[in-house]
């Protein structure tokens, strides 16, 4: 065969990635399980490129060079098991297997370990973007051995976004790494949805003012620090007029968020590290309790406010108190998926470059912010920096918005506003900046009750108190 890689799966994000390596001038073999879909690929976007299509899984795999290179894009889960049992016994020793879904990266781990022993090259990859990224260039984050990655990367590479000429791409690391900083991302996309709302909301009740105005306020916002695709998308959404109704379109919007499980995924793997990704956690959570529709019918008029009513005498100091609230918030969040990522590639020997996951994700994906280049170059300055937000750059970031980020918070617990991403993200930052923390008593009290023993701030070594004795303490 002679086509230079293939894409089996082919519906909206298949067909725009291989639109998008046509684009760039490689020649692609496609495949899907209906023909008809492949066939109308090459009906209606044949122009674009040199497209091979093939009704057989055997003839695309044919239809390929050596090594064959095999974009697998289908959903994830069992359909994506199915075609990779299909194409394993097609393929020969130094093919590599490209899993472009949003798999779960132990699933990954597996099926690397599995092709591994059939001399395969499985490369679980994290593309981010949605549709339109995956025609004009995501934001792909390969995982897999080096060796496929010299051969695959450069093409990865080149149907990546840019960002002054930098791909958006990279090598991650072995088998799980990609997939895992997908899932991150992920969640951190969670995080930062959930600080807009949350500043949405607070600007809603504050000022009393509409969907369209406030709208303008994260317009405005996108021009400073916050500039980003997701304030870019909330500004557009918040000016969108529901053709029905002539309401704004949020209005009509029902209140209750839904998630595929990527966000569930960050936050479960969080607890198994030992990670606090608070502002993540929160961020699913406050999607699981807007779909808690007993509950919130149960509350609803009964669960009494006690609030005061809102009194803004000055408007533009209470926006830009909620701005640099956000801002705060975000770098929290952003600092706290970092930190995961950090975990994760220690315990599962992964040796992440953080520096290079902020540069990637700088364009084509749905976090993509201009702050990102900030973040990279804090790991660059220091890659074993133990904590993001006590960079130079950020804690000067942070430092000028505190003040406004405690009124906000203040604010919103006065007034009955819910801002759990918000308020979670403040308290870790006054948690990890403790002299103190409360975590003393909380030792004592597991020593009391259980014989948890605890360790002294003057001594070395580790103690028990006999508490239901003399109370005499003891060398453990
Ligand atoms: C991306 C997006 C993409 C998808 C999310 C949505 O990076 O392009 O993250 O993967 O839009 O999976 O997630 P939820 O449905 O869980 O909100």
């Amino acid at each position: 065969g002679t086509a230079q890689i293939g894409v089996t799966g082919l519906a909206v994000m298949g067909r725009n990635l291989a639109r998008n390596f046509a684009r760039h001038g490689y020649t692609v073999a496609v495949h899907n399980r209906t023909y008809a879909r492949t066939q109308s690929l090459v009906t209606e976007h044949g122009d674009e490129g040199t497209f091979v299509p093939s009704e057989s899984m055997a003839d695309f795999v044919a239809s390929l060079a050596r090594p064959r290179k095999v974009v697998v894009m289908v959903q994830a889960g069992p359909a994506t098991d199915a075609v990779i049992d299909e194409l394993v016994p097609l393929l020969e020793p130094g093919d590599i297997v490209v899993d472009a879904g949003n798999a779960h990266f132990p699933d990954t781990v597996r099926r690397e370990q599995a092709l591994r022993a059939h001399g395969l090259h499985f490369v679980g990859t994290g593309v981010s973007g949605g549709e339109e990224g995956a025609l004009n260039g995501p934001s792909i984050m390969p995982g897999g051995t080096a060796e496929s990655y010299a051969s695959l990367g450069p093409i990865l590479e080149a149907i990546s976004a840019k960002v002054d000429g930098v791909p958006c791409c990279t090598h991650v690391g072995p088998d799980g790494a990609g997939h895992f900083v997908k899932m991150v991302h992920n969640g951190i996309e969670y995080a930062d949805m959930q600080l807009i709302a949350e500043a949405y909301d607070l600007l809603r009740q504050g000022l009393g003012a509409s969907a369209p105005e406030i709208g303008e306020v994260f317009a405005a916002w996108n021009t400073g620090d916050l500039e980003s695709y997701l304030i870019e998308v909330t500004a557009e959404v918040l000016a969108h007029t529901d053709a029905a109704t002539g309401r704004p379109f949020v209005d009509v919007v029902a209140d209750a968020a839904e998630q595929k499980g990527t966000g569930r995924w960050t936050v479960q793997n969080a607890l198994d590290l030992g990670v606090p990704i608070t502002g993540i956690a929160e961020a699913t959570f406050a999607r699981a309790l807007s779909g808690s529709a007993p509950q919130r019918a149960a509350a609803r008029g009964v669960l009494p406010a006690d609030t005061l009513a809102w009194n803004v005498p000055e408007p533009g100091a209470f926006i830009e108190d909620v701005r640099l609230a956000l801002y705060a918030s975000k770098l929290v969040a952003y600092s706290q998926g970092f930190d995961q990522i950090a975990a994760a590639s220690a315990q599962y020997g992964w040796d992440i470059d953080r520096a290079a996951m902020a540069r990637i994700w700088r364009g084509g994906c749905i976090i993509r912010a201009k702050f990102l280049d900030r973040i990279t170059q804090a790991y660059e300055r220091n890659p074993e920096l133990p904590l993001l937000i006590a960079d130079p750059y950020f804690t000067a970031a942070v430092s000028n918005g505190v003040a406004a980020w405690r009124r906000v918070v203040a604010a919103a617990a006065a007034h009955g506003v819910p801002t759990p991403a918000f308020s979670s993200s403040l308290a870790y930052y006054d948690g990890v900046r403790a002299e103190r923390l409360p975590a003393n008593l909380i030792q004592a009290q597991r020593d009391f009750f259980g014989a948890h023993t605890y360790r002294r701030v003057d001594r070395d070594g580790v103690f028990h108190t006999d508490w239901s004795g003399d109370r005499t303490e003891q060398t453990w």
